[in-house]
């Protein structure tokens, strides 16, 4: 199992789950109340599911592709450290994977 904390656009924290190694982060955050809108499942076809990765937890994920750097250039409130959630899949050695909503995640009701 991996735990995941998932954190507000201010860096509160939402929540922590913990989810089995080879879950996609796209789908355990929207199993878990997080604003993220997208299904692609895994084509890469919109910029709306990205995150913002806890500097201490990016570099050791696997590098993004041309092609994910090339859409997260097309999305708003994009970091350093920004990844697409649905390229993401959990493995034993994320824990603890901290993530954080960007701002455009949250619509102005919430
Ligand atoms: S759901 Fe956004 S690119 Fe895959």
């Amino acid at each position: 199992m991996t735990r995941v904390r998932f954190l507000r656009p201010d860096g509160a924290l939402d929540r922590e789950v913990e989810a089995a190694a080879g879950t996609n982060l796209l789908d355990l955050a929207q199993a878990n109340g997080q604003p993220l809108e997208g299904s692609c499942e895994g084509a890469m076809a919109c910029s709306t599911c990205h995150v913002i990765v806890a500097s201490d937890d990016f570099n050791s994920l696997p590098s993004a592709s041309e092609e994910e750097d090339d859409l997260l250039d097309l999305a708003a409130h994009v970091t350093r450290t920004s990844r697409l959630a649905c390229q993401l899949t959990l493995s034993a050695d994320m824990d603890t994977l901290t993530v954080r909503m960007p701002g455009s995640a949250y619509h102005l009701d919430r």
